[in-house]
């Protein structure tokens, strides 16, 4: 069995899906090993999608000030089940947002902390318009991932 990459993303009007499909791209590189690379949405993933993973990639735009109602939805979902089981989970986190972000990211982050998931990579944060230099940041972000849990670096 194949060690696994969760990746949960969600979009309305399509940039943070442009994001997070740059990301599982590189994930699914052959050069980030034998990862078995699942993508669901926010609206779909369940606890055992989560305690199946072995490192998370969150990627959710920022909607007044907060993550989309669906990446709430998620955590309201996975909180309690996952609380005792995944202290540790390795993860990382792409916002992207018209003016700030910063909304987004700390809440996200807060829930992370009391679930104590580990971050292991630097939260991406795009702001305005995506860029080709975005895409290729998470890209990147993504092999990294898929590398580091084939390689047990997490
Ligand atoms: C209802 C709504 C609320 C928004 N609130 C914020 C916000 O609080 N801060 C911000 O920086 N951008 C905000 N934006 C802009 C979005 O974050 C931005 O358009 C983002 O690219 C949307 O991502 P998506 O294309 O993946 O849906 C908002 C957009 C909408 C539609």
């Amino acid at each position: 069995m194949p060690r696994q990459l969760l990746v949960v993303h969600h979009s309305r009007t399509g940039s943070t899906a442009r994001l997070a499909d740059a990301a599982i791209e590189g994930a699914r590189d052959p050069e980030a090993g034998d990862v078995l690379v699942r993508a669901l949405s926010p609206l779909d993933a369940a606890p055992d999608d989560v305690l199946a993973a072995d490192a998370l990639l969150l990627a959710t735009p920022e909607n007044f000030g907060y993550m989309s109602g669906a990446m709430k939805h998620f955590f309201d979902s996975v909180y309690y089940p996952c609380l005792e089981h995944t202290q540790g989970k390795p993860w990382a986190l792409i916002v992207k947002a018209g003016n700030d972000g910063r909304g987004a990211l700390g809440a996200i982050e807060r829930i992370v902390t009391g679930l104590r998931w580990r971050l292991v990579a630097e939260p991406i944060v795009v702001v305005g318009e995506v860029e080709a230099d975005h895409l290729a940041r998470c890209r990147e972000l993504g092999l990294t991932l898929a590398a580091g849990v084939d390689a047990g670096l997490f």
